[in-house]
This record gives structure tokens, sequence and C-alpha cells, in this order.
């Protein structure tokens, strides 16, 4: 290979332009307070940073105009407005990056990118959680199998089944907050590594953009991507939310449950059965979940043993991170959508239960209460559940003589243990009684008006 050959390779191979011209706007922004605050400190004149600040924003407007030539030769997005700037303006361009690294740049490109990414998964997970609501209280009466090891256990509210998913929602929610507050610090005045030797206005940098925080480690902050890992784990515990759920709705709306129907819109077809209504979004969030975990490993794998301060390693952070974000909002809004148009067919979830062995707990309960320990009571039931399988009946058609035959303590009133008792035996906070779900609903809409004071503050 000649020489010239092997540069071009090298040129690519350092490359990151393709992808992190995604961080223009970032970029800009973080330029033009950089700016404003040389020239505020006297650092550069006042003349200097209204002309490198317009160039900028011409810039900006360029490349939303789709008229910004990327140059790989450039590498990066900072080299590659910074080379243009030069093109519109001249030398005073060479000012821009006076009291700056390349280090401390990209690591506030990032820190800005994540913070609005987070928020607007916050977002975004508040209209899912709002989609959950609205179908738990189309359905409020509607009782349902609840499950263990997916063979039927006790009856719940299938209102509380869809509340369940808006607590692993709301601690997701919780988790991005979390890792906004702790992305939510200025990087900038860490120089390459050790800091800048001109008198900078760290703090106004940070309110110009909008930090509450600057840095106290030049060396951490440079070689610091926790707040990347930290979002891709978020998101990553989120998908795998979503995946259950995605899960749950692919089986609920099999023939052989039959509990719900997705919407036509978030359904295909197959070419060659006619009959198929795929639940190929559903499937796919499952699927998805998939990259978001492999990103999340590939970032902390890059981060492993790297020692301080900036290492070129550290720009495959990107690529991951992208994907993710991108999944994690589509799956989202999707998600938030398919909830909000699903129906439930009342009349399939109560076939499920017309075999009430699912009352065995209650049965138990009810020797309990006649004064036998539960561990005999569970026995007894247990033996009655096998022979009302064997014989093809329910309990409530079992008579008062067949009871009998496991225990004397059975009486008329055993016919009141129905699905509606059951449930309704369960008041007590966190249960599945209509009273508790009926809170439940007033405690969820509250923290979506944000009125909730558990709701962490941005
Ligand atoms: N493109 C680089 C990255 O994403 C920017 C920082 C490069 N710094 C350097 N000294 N080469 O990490």
């Amino acid at each position: 290979m000649k020489l010239e050959d092997t540069n071009k390779a090298v040129q690519q191979y350092v490359a990151s332009i393709a992808f992190d011209q995604r961080l223009y706007r970032q970029d800009i922004e973080g330029s033009i307070a950089h700016t404003k605050m040389l020239a505020k400190q006297g650092i550069i004149a006042e003349s200097d940073a209204e002309t490198i600040i317009k160039g900028l924003d011409s810039i900006r407007v360029e490349i939303e105009q789709g008229k910004f030539q990327f140059k790989i030769e450039l590498e990066d997005i900072h080299m590659n407005i910074e080379a243009r700037l030069f093109e519109k303006i001249g030398d005073v361009a060479g000012k821009l990056h006076t009291a700056r690294s390349r280090n401390d740049q990209i690591a506030l490109d990032m820190r800005l990118f994540v913070k609005e990414e987070a928020s607007k998964t916050i977002d975004e997970l508040k209209k899912l959680q709002r989609s959950l609501v609205e179908l738990a209280e189309a359905n409020k009466d509607v009782i349902m199998p609840g499950y263990t090891h997916l063979q039927q256990a006790q009856p719940v509210l299938l209102a509380h089944h869809l509340l369940a998913y808006f607590e692993m929602f709301q601690r997701d929610k919780e988790r991005f907050y979390d890792c906004l507050n702790r992305t939510d610090v200025l990087p900038l005045g860490s120089g390459a590594l050790g800091g800048v030797s001109y008198p900078v206005d760290r703090e106004f940098v940070a309110r110009e953009l909008g930090f509450s925080k600057v840095s106290t480690n030049s060396l951490d902050a440079v070689s610091d991507r926790d707040f990347v890992i930290e979002f891709e784990a978020s998101a990553a515990l989120t998908m795998m939310h979503l995946s259950r759920l995605a899960e749950e709705i692919i089986l609920w709306s099999s023939s052989e449950f039959g509990f719900i129907e997705i919407d036509e819109a978030f359904t295909t077809g197959s070419s060659i059965m006619p009959q198929k209504k795929n639940p190929d979004v559903a499937e796919l969030a499952r699927g998805k979940t998939g990259r978001v975990y492999g990103n999340l490993m590939a970032i902390l794998t890059i981060m492993k043993a790297l020692p301080l301060a900036y290492n070129r390693d550290m720009q495959e952070d990107k690529e991951g991170l992208f994907d993710t974000v991108d999944t994690l909002h589509s799956s989202l809004k999707i998600f938030a959508k398919m909830m909000k148009a699903i129906k439930v067919d009342v009349n399939r979830v109560r076939e499920a239960i017309k075999r009430d062995y699912l009352l065995a707990t209650d049965l138990a309960d009810y020797l309990v209460k006649k004064g036998l320990p539960f561990r005999e009571a569970h026995s007894v039931v247990a033996k009655l559940s096998e022979y009302a399988v064997n014989n093809h009946k329910s309990f409530h058609e079992l008579s008062l003589s067949e009871y009998h035959n496991f225990s004397p303590l059975f009486d008329e009133d055993v016919y009141n243990i129905t699905l509606e008792s059951s449930v309704a035996a369960r008041n007590i906070v966190g249960g599945t009684s209509s009273q508790q779900v009926e809170a439940a609903l007033t405690r969820a809409r509250e923290i979506l008006r944000g009125a909730c004071p558990g709701e962490p503050k941005l």
C-alpha cells in the first residue's frame, strides 16, 4: 500500500464526523457561550466576539438548511465548524478556541445532548403512563386471572395489572431525573486536562448554557462518561420494562388468550396466512431491547481500565448512545399510542376464569377463618381442587356434601366466595381491591399532573 493510501485509511479510521455531526447544535451553542465569556472577561475583544458569534449562527443555518459540507479530512464536528468559521470570517476565527480544548468541548457537547434527551425521555414516559391510566380507567371493573409461573393464580383487576407498569415507568422516570441531575455539570474550563490558564468565568458559561453546577476536577471532567453510561443503563431498564409489557401484549392478543385486540395500525398481516394479525410493534420492542443492552455493555467495556485523562477510545461513546436514544424514543412513543388503542375483550377474559380454581387461596382463607391452621387449610383445598379438576367441576358447582367430604367446616356461605369477593378482600395498601385500585388511579393522576410530593423536580 502506498503511504497516501495508508493516510486515507487512517483518516477514515479516526474520523467521527459521519456520526458526531449530530452534535452540531450543542457544539455551536457551547461555542457561543464560550465566546461571550471570553469577551466579557476581556480575553478577546468584544467586536471579535460579535464576528465569531455571527459566523457561528450562520453556520448553524447552513447546517440546518443542508448546505453545509461535512469533510472527513476535518475529522470531527468541532474541526468542521471551526474550519468553516475561518472560511467565513477569516483569522478572527482562530480566537474561538482560546482557553478551550476539544477534550472539554466534546464533554460539554455530550452533556448538553444527554440532558436534552433525558428530559425528552421523561416526557415520553409520562405519556406512556397516561395511556396506561386511561386504559385502566376504561376497564376499571374487569377481573382477570393473575398469574405466577404463567399459571392462573388469583383473580386481580386488569387495572391493577396495568398500574404495575405505571410503577415501573415511574421508577424509570426517577432514574432519568437522577441521570439528568448528575449530567447537569459544566465541564468547560477543564481544558485538555489540567484546567486553563486564562481568567475564565465558568459560572457565567454554566448559566448561559443552563447548567446548575461546574465540575470540580478537570481531569475527571474530561475523562468522565458516567452520564452516558447512566443514560444507557436507565434506557436498558426502561426497555426491559417495555419488553415485559410487549410480551404480555403478544400473549394476550394471541387466539389462545384473546384478552385484547391490538389496533390494526400496530399489527401487520401475513403475506401467506390471511387470518393473521401479527403484533410486530410489540415483538420489535422486545427485540430492540437486546440492542439497547448491547450498547450499554459496549460503553461499559470502552471505559473499562482507561487511564486518566482523555483517550481517543472515548470517541466510541457516540454511536451506541445515539442508537439507544433513537430506539428508546421511538419505542416509548409508539407504545404510548398502541396502549391507548387497545381493546379489551371482556367476555374472553371472563371465559378464562370460568373454571374458578384461582379461588383456591380464598377457600383456604375461608377455612382459616373457621379456625383451621393455614397449612392444614392449604392441604384440604389442595385435595378439594384435585377432586374438582378430575370431575370437571368449578368450585361453585360442587355440592355442600361434596365439600363436606373434605372438611366439616364448609358451610352454605362458602358459595359467597366469588371472583368479586376475592378481589374485594384484598383491600390492603397496594392490593387489588377496587377501593385500593381507585386510590392508585387517583395517585397516578396526581403524579401525572406533577402534584405528587414524591416527584423529583427538574
Ligand atoms: N472526536 C473526539 C471525541 O469524540 C473529540 C475529542 C478529540 N480530542 C482529541 N484530543 N483528539 O472524543
